[in-house]
């Protein structure tokens, strides 16, 4: 397995492109099976998420072709039955549920395996697709799904944590070509949602109101091929702002959209940080002292909790007490024992971290749990004193397109080397 070798104390310096949005990606390439036409789709980031969609989506039928940042999709002729395996592997293979039903009124689809960051329920997927007239039964690790017709209704589709980023974005893809109006109540107002909407408008859906948390759709016969280019990743955008920002660096982030990050920003600049946007790139620097602030992970357009290790590193290396509280997945903190490995001060109360911030890191072996825990140990590393192997690093390639070498390139010492 593979790990990244890093040699902290270099402050990154330079500028780096950022790539096609992963939360986007997914649903979007799941979306091409609801039309027998051809689908391109641009700014598609080189991550193995993708790749691995690009699997399921072979093996239901489609023809998938990956041309750099180009994937072309066919889906002439499709099977509504997808391989157990491969679909349990991904948690975002789920909405590949909607898309199916919509355009052949069955699907059976494996459930999601579990997930370090919590338990990841589906009950809202499916809710959403009963109350367009699904019959619904798991079978040996299926979800069977059999609609002969679906019609359009009134649902809400907001859950304990809020509302559900792909359990919108499913129903979004159904209802597209279902009989009549449905209204989603409390969607997802995620700027990947309203991105998913703008692609089906351009297949030909009706769709209103994506980004508020009232989306309208009324279902037309059938969506016909389309050309789309993906929005920027805001996720990947805010790491780079926050390891300029831990580094003491300056960095220039090309083709972020900070329109989409303002919680993230917002923050940044009351930490200290110097945030300046030029046209569509971000100038990112470290002010002067860093100031600790405290956190809350919230829906969009709250903090993203898609950030909230990386936060959390940099709260590490700022003097004083800050609070980072975790509102959407309640165990989201497998980052907490590994940055301790380094020298963070972190204990856990319920739904929140304490951090102890200002005690110098030091280099250590850690193990990256899951996607953005494995970037904020890449970010502590990077402004540790000494050596920090991150192991497990496959978790960071589903997500990050390239994130070593984008790294290197602004002056990080960072190696790919066989690890644990
Ligand atoms: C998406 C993102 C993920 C991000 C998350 C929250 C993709 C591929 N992944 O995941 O990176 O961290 O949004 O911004 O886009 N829930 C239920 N029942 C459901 C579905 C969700 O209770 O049926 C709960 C979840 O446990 C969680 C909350 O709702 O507490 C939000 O989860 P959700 O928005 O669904 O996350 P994903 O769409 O899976």
């Amino acid at each position: 397995m593979e790990s990244l070798l890093i040699k902290g104390g270099v402050p990154l310096h330079g500028e780096v492109q950022i790539s096609g949005a992963k939360n986007a990606v997914l649903p979007i390439l799941a979306a091409t099976l609801l039309t027998a036409e051809k689908c391109v789709i641009h700014h598609v980031p080189d991550l193995s998420d993708v790749g691995f969609m690009g699997k399921i989506l072979s093996s239901l039928g489609a023809q998938v072709k990956i041309d750099g940042s180009t994937v072309t999709v066919h889906a002439a002729k499709i099977k509504g039955h997808g391989d157990y395996e491969l679909i349990r592997k991904m948690r975002g293979s789920i909405c590949i549920l909607g898309p199916l039903l919509g355009r052949l009124g069955k699907a059976s689809v494996s459930l999601p395996g579990g997930c370090v960051i919590g338990t990841r329920p589906i009950d809202l997927h499916l809710k959403g697709m009963r109350s367009l007239g699904t019959k619904i039964t798991i079978e040996k690790g299926y979800v069977i799904a059999k609609a002969p017709r679906l019609v359009g209704t009134e649902l809400f589709l907001g859950g304990r944590s809020g509302p559900t980023v792909l359990g919108t974005a499913n129903v979004m893809m159904a209802a597209a070509l279902a009989d009549g109006l449905t209204i989603i109540e409390s969607a997802a107002c995620e700027p990947e949602v309203i991105d998913l909407a703008n692609f089906l408008n351009a297949m030909g859906a009706k769709i209103m109101g994506a980004g508020s948390p009232t989306i309208t759709i009324t279902g037309v016969k059938e969506l016909h091929g389309a050309e789309h280019e993906v929005i920027p990743d805001r996720i990947e955008a805010a790491t780079f702002a926050i390891a300029a920002a831990a580094t003491n660096g300056e960095v220039r982030i090309k083709g972020a959209r900070a329109d989409h990050l303002h919680a993230v920003l917002d923050k940044l600049r009351e930490c200290g940080v110097k945030v300046e946007r030029q046209g569509p790139d971000l100038m990112v620097k470290r002010g002067g002292r860093l100031k600790p602030v405290d956190i809350t992970t919230l829906p969009y357009s709250g903090f993203p909790t898609d950030c909230q290790a990386q936060i959390m590193a940099l709260m590490a290396l700022t003097p004083g007490l800050s609070i980072i509280t975790e509102r959407i997945f309640e165990s989201r903190f497998m980052h907490v024992p590994e940055l301790a490995r380094l020298g963070a001060e972190i204990s856990i109360e319920g739904p929140s971290a304490i951090v102890k911030g200002g005690r110098p890191l030091s280099g250590a072996p850690v193990m990256a749990s899951d996607l953005r825990a494995s970037a904020a140990l890449v970010i502590a590393g990077m402004t540790a004193r000494g050596a920090t192997q991150v192991n497990r690093i496959y978790h960071l390639d589903r997500g990050y397109e390239k994130i070593d070498e984008k790294l290197k390139r602004l002056g990080a010492r960072i190696e790919r080397v066989e690890g644990e």
